[in-house]
């Protein structure tokens, strides 16, 4: 059979040798609008090494991109820097297939690999912080990156080559038949690697920013940042490093998002009164109704804002679903640093409404900058002047954080 899936030559003894999904559209609650890759790795050193495997269902994918430069058997080493199972789930079919002298993994990785593939043990072997893997010719720096974003995910640095196998971190879920940042439209490799960030990363922002610390410390000669999703990382090592740096200190910027959703339209026209009030003061605003606007594409917005205000109608008592899966969803990406506020309208009971001043504060540990504005059915000029000059409020605190 032709085989029509080959390998891409990154340098002389390193081939890509992943999978393209075209076709997936959610993520575990993440809009992939664009796709997503499967990125694995192929080291041609003295002990052949692939490095990750791809998800189960893209199988024929990795094996004939791999029998495209070498026989199958001939590979001896495995590394695997994560087990989430887009990059582990064809691990045991590989193991069967190949029978690789050694499975390199952390030692978180460990007990996590061997709790998602009964029976994989025996081909394991844990690495110690720092190890190095030798493959004869070139040796390979290991380095855990626990909780960026699982406990075992880690680092494989190819020192010959300047080449780091990053694993999640640096990723994009984007589809494209490019595999270099260079030859991909900035704008979208821009926006794509910040969803990525506020969508994966942002709860461990913390470790991120020592992680990016350390990088720099250890002055690491990074030729390519080959990550597990999207754009293999050339012309833009050093941006898309800082670019984590400035995202993982969630510094407030002048921008304001404004999301809700509306059923009557009440809560949309109180929404446009406050965008109104927040561009007055010449500040940035998005406002997005959740109507036409994915929880995925809201949080990366919040990345790079100084201010949060979110508006419900009130619907059997309680808030809108819609809005209460933002909230749920946001709540657990633990954004910092946002001057917040909330609104709605009401029919006869507003209590809903201030369960969001709750999530805000309680929930989100945010502060609500101004007060909240609440609407019984249809707002009127009045009403709506109250919400333009939260708008304002809001934006004037902003410029003076
Ligand atoms: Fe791409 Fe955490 O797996």
């Amino acid at each position: 059979m032709l085989n029509h899936f080959k390998a891409l030559k990154i340098t002389d003894k390193v081939y890509w040798v992943g999978a393209i999904d075209w076709m997936i559209r959610d993520f575990h609650g993440y809009s992939t609008n664009r796709g997503t890759t499967y990125n694995a790795y192929l080291v041609l050193a003295d002990k052949i090494t692939l490095i990750d495997t791809v998800k189960a269902s893209h199988k024929d994918e990795l094996f004939a991109r791999l029998s495209s430069v070498i026989d199958l058997k001939d590979i001896q080493y495995v590394i695997s820097n994560h087990s989430e199972m887009d990059h582990s789930g064809l691990l045991p079919e590989v193991i069967e297939i190949i029978k690789p002298e050694k499975v390199f993994t952390s030692k978180p990785g460990f007990k996590n690999l061997a709790l998602h593939f009964k029976g994989i043990e025996n081909y394991l072997t844990e690495l110690k912080e720092g190890e190095e893997i030798d493959l004869g010719n070139m040796n390979i720096k290991t380095y855990e990156t626990r909780l960026l974003h699982w406990p075992d995910s880690m680092f494989s640095y190819l020192k010959e080559e300047q080449i780091l196998f990053s694993n999640d971190i640096f990723g994009s879920h984007l589809a494209t038949g490019e595999r270099f940042d260079y030859e991909i439209d900035s704008q979208i490799l821009d926006y794509e690697a910040a969803k990525y960030y506020a969508n994966i990363f942002m709860p461990y922002s913390q470790l991120a920013l020592k992680l990016m610390t350390k990088i720099k410390e250890e002055n690491l000669k990074i030729k390519y940042i080959a990550t597990d999703h999207g754009p293999i990382w050339h012309k833009y090592t050093d941006k898309i490093i800082e670019k984590y740096t400035n995202w993982a200190q969630m510094k407030p910027a002048e921008k304001v998002v404004i999301a809700f959703d509306t059923m009557w339209g009440s809560t949309e026209k109180m929404a446009k009164a406050i965008s109104e009030g927040v561009q007055s003061e010449n500040v940035q605003v998005k406002v997005m109704p959740l109507g036409g606007s994915h929880r995925s594409d809201i949080a990366t917005e919040l990345l790079e804002a100084g201010a949060f205000i979110v508006g419900s109608p009130v619907i059997n008592s309680n808030l809108y679903p819609t809005v209460a899966d933002l909230l749920c969803y946001i709540k657990g990406l633990a954004p910092k640093n946002l001057l917040c506020s909330y609104f709605g309208s009401y029919g006869w009971s507003d209590k809903a409404i201030d369960e969001l001043g709750k999530i805000l504060t309680e929930d989100m540990k945010q502060v609500i900058a101004v007060d909240p504005v609440k609407i019984q059915y249809v707002p009127d000029a009045e009403n709506l002047q109250k919400c333009y000059d939260m708008g304002v409020k809001l934006a004037k605190q902003l410029k003076k954080e």
